[in-house]
């Protein structure tokens, strides 16, 4: 029998499990030429759990930057407007928050970190300088333990003889350890929720190994929660609890990462994982895997948005219908045939 203390009970631990970000129906517009506005990003729905990893893939143009930004509130600083839904962060709504407030949990709620470190970090000021300006800003601490802060955060990204290299300029570090820099930044202000975006796309392959060991490192020892931005499937398979893989400014599929490599229920999520390279197939599979591109917003096609590219399309159908997101086992996928299709993953060997 269950009890009121069993219902109470249940109701507790629902509330403690509330996403830590909560994005809902999340629309984006850019102005077009023609004087109107042009949607990029729509109908975007996720959650990222407090100390989860969650990972927003697909091809480029797909929308992963422009919502990353929405989250951290820099879409009407990129030109943008959002027009519909919400991003609730701890059960606030920032849409509906003013700009400072926002700014203020830029600082400590939140952090983002970019594929470029260098750029963002400023060649005029030691990197010391930099985080111990952060933490100042944001956290009101002294000079003196700003600047042990930095270290400290220096020494928590792993970088070596960090008492020492605290007071070397930007330029004085290769691009990981720049990016290594620019997560202590971040992370000097203990966010809850770190946004990477395409955080290893320009380093080389040995390298960006050692970033998201940093940052499955951080995880555990900090519990901050990950939203990691990617192009690439491979990379995120070892780092991501959940997978959110948008297509065309729209979600195609949402799941498990541990389900989503074996059973991906969306044609393009399967296409996805056709091109990552794998042993003892031949790299023809890789380059034809998803023949075509994304197609601009302004084009998008009126039924499902990958149909022009989709191998198992019914015509007359999915080309004319918009399919909605449906409930599936692993999670949700938008696709008008999902419950047709027994779609190819990788292969367990
Ligand atoms: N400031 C902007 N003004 C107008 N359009 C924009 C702006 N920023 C992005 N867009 C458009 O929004 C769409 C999605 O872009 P976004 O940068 O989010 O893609 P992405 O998935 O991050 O791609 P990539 O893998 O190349 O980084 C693109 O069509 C892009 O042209
Ligand atoms: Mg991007």
């Amino acid at each position: 029998m269950v009890t009121m203390t069993d219902l109470m009970r249940k109701e507790q631990f629902d509330a403690s499990t509330e996403p830590l970000l909560r994005v809902r129906d999340l629309t984006i517009e850019f102005p077009s030429g023609g004087g109107g506005w042009q949607t990029t990003v729509e109908g975007v729905s996720f959650d990222v759990g407090a100390g989860e990893s969650v990972a927003l893939v697909g091809e480029s143009g797909s929308g992963k930057t422009v919502s990353s930004l929405a989250v951290m509130g820099l879409t009407q600083a990129t030109g943008g407007r959002i027009s519909r839904g919400s991003i609730e962060f701890d059960g606030r709504d920032l849409t509906k928050v003013p700009e400072r407030e926002w700014r203020k949990l830029r600082g400590t709620g939140m952090g983002m970190i970019f594929q470029q470190p260098i750029r963002s970090l400023n060649p005029a000021y030691t990197v010391g300088d930099q985080i111990a300006e952060s933490v100042r800003k944001h956290l009101g601490l002294s000079r003196k333990e700003a600047m042990a802060r930095a270290v400290e955060m220096l020494e928590l990204v792993q970088i070596p003889r960090a008492k020492e290299r605290v007071g070397d300029y930007p330029h004085a570090f290769s691009g990981g350890m720049c990016q290594r820099v620019m997560i202590a930044m971040v992370m000097a202000c203990n966010p809850r929720l770190l946004i990477a975006d395409e955080p290893t796309t320009a380093l080389d392959v040995t390298v960006q190994e050692k970033i998201l060991d940093l940052l499955r490192d951080l995880q555990e020892q900090t519990g901050v929660a990950l939203l990691f931005v990617s192009h690439d499937l491979a990379v995120v398979a070892e780092l991501c609890q959940r997978v959110v893989v948008m297509y065309a400014g729209e979600i195609a599929e949402n799941a498990a990462a541990e389900e989503v490599f074996f059973r991906p229920q969306h044609p393009y999520t399967s296409g996805l994982l056709a091109s990552i390279p794998q042993p003892g197939l031949n790299a023809d599979r890789r380059l034809h895997a998803i023949p075509g591109g994304i197609p601009a917003a302004a084009d998008w096609p009126t039924g499902c948005r990958f149909s022009p590219r989709c191998p198992h399309v019914a015509p007359g159908v999915c080309d004319v219908e918009h399919p909605a997101m449906a409930q599936v086992p692993t999670g949700e996928a938008r696709c008008l045939r999902v419950q047709d299709l027994d779609l190819q993953g990788v292969s367990v060997r």
